[in-house]
Order: C-alpha cells, then structure tokens, then sequence
C-alpha cells in the first residue's frame, strides 16, 4: 500500500531497520544513535504501484529459468577473479576504499576494458571534472572512443544519460556525491545513499547494466554512510594497501555470485594498476641474502598462498618500559610472541625495543605467521641471519607450541614453487605432507625447536644472546 505523503520513517544506518518513532537506539541492532529521519517514498507518487496494475507473481521453483547472460570480463585477471570470473549484467558492484587508495583509476580502467569487448560504457564522475578525468585517462593510456563520460552528480541526470546510452557497464564515481532532488537531505547523508542506490538498483536489474559504485570509507574502515548499502548491493569489493607502498588489494567481502575468499594484487604504477601475477616473487624481490632479523612467512590471503617478508629488529632500550611496535600485524599478537620467546625460549627482551614490520605495507592478519615472526625477533637478538632459503609456518601457543595452521599443503607448495629449499612447518602437520624435490620439511614441536633448528647455538654471539635457550 502506498504510504501517505511526506511521511517520515527512522532508519538505522547499522542495520537498516525502520521505526516510526525516532529513538536513541535501534530496537532492532540495539546500537545507539544510528537513526536517521528518512523521507519515505511516494512524495511524487514515483514509487506507488498503478491502482490496478498486476502485483509481481510467485513461480514454482522447479520451473524457474537459471539462464543467465554471461558474464562480462575484463581485461585485468586480477579484477576477474575477485569478481569471481568476471562483471554479472544487471549486478551492483560496491568498490570501497580511503581516498587516494586508486579507486577512480582502477575504474576508469574497467571502463575502459569493458567498452572494448562489451560495448559502450558510461562513467559517471561526481568528484572530478571531465578534463581531470580525461587526464588520468591519457596517463593510462585510454582513448576511450565508448566510454562516455558524465561529470555529474544529481541521479536525475545519471538515470537520463543511462536511458540515452543504455551502457553495458555503468560507474558512479561516488555514491555518496550523488543526490535525488526529491529526497530532503544532503548528498552523501543516508537518506540519499539508500534512495539513489535503491533506484540505480531498480534501472540495472531492468537493464542488465552491471554497475560499479565506488564508496568512501570512514577512518575505522566502515564504509561510509549506511551499513545498509552493503546488504543492498551484490558484490562488494575493499581495496586495501599502504598509501605510501605501490601494492594494492583487492579484497572480496561479499559476493552473491562467488567465493568471497578472494583477493587481487596490483601494482601502482605510473600507468595505473597493473596486475601483479606472481605476487610472492614481487613481494621478496628486495630481500638479501643474509638479512639479520628476516625471515619469510607463507601466508594465505583468501585462498591464495603468498611469501611475505616479516623483520624485526630489536636494539637495547633507553625507556623504562621498552617500546612494542607492529607495522602490518596485529599488536597483541606480537606482545604474545614476545612473552612466549622471553618465557620458553629464554631470551631476554625485557630491556629491548621491538619493532617488527611486514614488508609491502601489506597486513597479515593470521596466526600462521606466528612462528615466523618469533623467528626474526630472535635472529635479531641473536645477530644471526636466518638462512635465505627457509620459509616459516605455524601458529604459537602460549605454551610455546608450534600449532597447525589451515590449508598448509598450498602454503607449503607456494614455498617449494619459489625454490626455497626449506620449510618449518608446525610438528603435528610434517608427516602427512607432500614431497617436494629439492625442498626439506622441518617438522617443529615448539618455539625452541624452531629457533634452534634456523638459528644454530654455535652461532649465536653472547652479547645478543640473553638467557639461554632450553
Ligand atoms: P585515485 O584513483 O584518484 O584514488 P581514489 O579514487 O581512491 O581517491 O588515485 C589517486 C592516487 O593514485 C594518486 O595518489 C596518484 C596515484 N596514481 C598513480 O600512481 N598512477 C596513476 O597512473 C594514477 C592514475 C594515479
Ligand atoms: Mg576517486
């Protein structure tokens, strides 16, 4: 039923529940001051259904058609396997990322690939003007003879040029620059998030136009705006990186039409993003033989097996309470590292500043990397190198064991594909693995049996090497 006119509804911008009533909480979420007033539809009878016309009609499942158009791909593999194999037609794609990450250059790039083998494209840009865009565009090299370009931002003018064009594939370049005129709120507010997605929603599904909108994130990560925007569309993907490091993520968190297991890996470039196809050779290409403190971790991001550098290095303290600091890990992991080394292993780190860093600027956010990072703290302390050639997997437990980590056969095969030729693996795992020719598995139990196995007594000097091991 059509509601009244001008009537007002509260949304929560967490969870998306609408009251009637305003309230300091969602009754629905239970969070605090996530409602906002919200113009309910109809106002211009826009939304109402004809009195009459005939209500959409429910089908039995065993008849319904699972024929679908295929998917559109584009040029860049990286962006094709995040996608799940490529852009669905009529699906709404959310790209969300900190400003300056390289959303709009990776877009235009979409644009531009997908108007080579799918036709026209339209490119909406409501942050820059058309001769900013056409500059980024000569910079990645793209004519762009079918990507039309729109420097717009009230959804009025996007919904007509979208009729005109009928694009194949279509980018708003941000949603939260895009406004309705019948909606009484800001652009960017979450009123107007939801009203103009909700429409662009409507004209794609109509049209099978794949659309992509790009989003701001908020300095915690959340996305801007409503959290609702995130159920409301099918894919959506965070681009992620150190701003001051060229490598850049692309993760899947939410995909209706694949794995969210995901991730691309790109590189920016003068030209823009170009795919990275052997990331863990581009991530341990700067590393040196007989670097003290480094030590290569196998890590999985989605279900992909990447090497990563982790180093630490640790110097002698001037402060009363040393420093702790964890550059691309989480920090209360590596307090955990540092009282199971000092605890199990006997080094002494009471007195030393700890700085560990994941190279890349890239974030390893699981357990397995543990055991390596125990590694380089104690290569540091020691002044010993860990040899070049080992990589490093395993979770640490507090009793200072070596725990399994999930999926170790492709972490332990991504090792031996880099022509590494020895691997630490958690003890309980080594048996049951794989062979593989011109690599050793060195199967450890506990922390101490792994520093002992990369970094041999005999080895170590006595200044750096505390208390000894056990
Ligand atoms: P941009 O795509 O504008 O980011 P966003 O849309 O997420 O705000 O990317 C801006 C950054 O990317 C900027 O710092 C410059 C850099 N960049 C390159 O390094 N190479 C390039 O070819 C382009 C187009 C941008
Ligand atoms: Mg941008």
């Amino acid at each position: 039923m059509p509601r009244p006119k001008g009537k007002v509804a509260y949304v929560c911008g967490d969870c998306g529940n609408e009251s009637p009533k305003w309230g300091g909480r969602c009754i629905s979420c239970g969070e605090w001051n996530t409602l906002t007033e919200f113009q309910l539809d109809g106002r211009n009878g826009r939304n109402m259904r004809p009195a009459g016309a005939p209500a959409n009609m429910a089908q039995s499942l065993s008849i319904v058609s699972t024929e679908r158009l295929p998917r559109l791909r584009v040029r860049s593999d990286e962006v094709n396997r995040v996608l799940g194999g490529g852009l669905v037609p009529g699906s709404l794609t959310l790209l969300a990322g900190e400003p300056g990450i390289g959303k709009s250059t990776l877009l235009l790039r979409i644009a531009a690939d997908a108007s080579l083998s799918n036709g026209k494209t339209l490119y909406v840009s409501g942050e820059e003007s058309a001769a900013q865009v056409k500059m980024r565009a000569d910079r990645l090299g793209i004519s762009g003879e079918d990507v039309y370009l729109l420097p717009a931002t009230r959804l009025d003018d996007v919904l007509c040029n979208l009729e005109e064009h009928s694009p194949a594939v279509a980018v708003i370049d941000s949603i939260q620059t895009v406004y309705d005129e019948d909606v009484a709120s800001d652009a960017g507010s979450l009123a107007q998030i939801k009203e103009c997605t909700r429409r662009l929603i409507e004209w794609a599904k109509l049209h099978d136009t794949s659309m992509i909108l790009s989003g701001h994130v908020t300095k915690g990560g959340d996305i801007a705006g409503p959290r609702v925007l995130e159920h409301m569309v099918d894919v959506v993907l965070y681009m992620e990186g150190d701003p001051i490091s060229s490598w850049r993520l692309l993760r899947t968190v939410k995909n209706r039409f694949g794995s969210t297991n995901e991730v691309g890996i790109f590189e920016m470039t003068e030209k823009g993003l170009a795919d990275v196809t052997d990331p863990s050779r581009a991530f341990l290409s700067e590393r040196w033989n007989g670097a003290i403190g480094s030590v290569v971790v196998s890590t999985l991001e989605g279900s992909r097996p990447l090497l990563v550098e982790v180093q630490a290095l640790t110097s002698p303290s001037a402060l009363p309470t040393p420093r702790r600091v964890a550059t691309g890990l989480d920090f209360n992991r590596l307090l955990l590292i540092c009282a199971v080394l000092t605890r199990r292993t006997g080094l002494s780190l009471s007195n030393q500043d700890i700085v560990v860093n994941v190279t890349g600027g890239l974030r390893v956010g699981e357990p397995a990397a543990d055991l390596g990072v125990a590694l380089a703290i104690a290569s540091s302390c020691h002044n010993v190198p860990v040899d070049a050639g080992v990589a490093v997997i395993g979770e640490v437990g507090l009793t200072g064991e070596v725990r399994s980590v999930p999926q170790i056969d492709r972490r332990v095969s991504e090792v031996s594909r880099l022509g590494l030729n020895r691997c630490i693996v958690p003890g309980v795992v080594g048996r049951g693995l794989a062979h593989y020719e011109g690599m050793e598995t060195v199967s450890v139990r506990s922390v101490a049996e792994a520093v002992n196995a990369c970094i041999p007594r005999g080895h170590r000097l006595r200044s750096h090497a505390g208390a000894p091991t056990h």
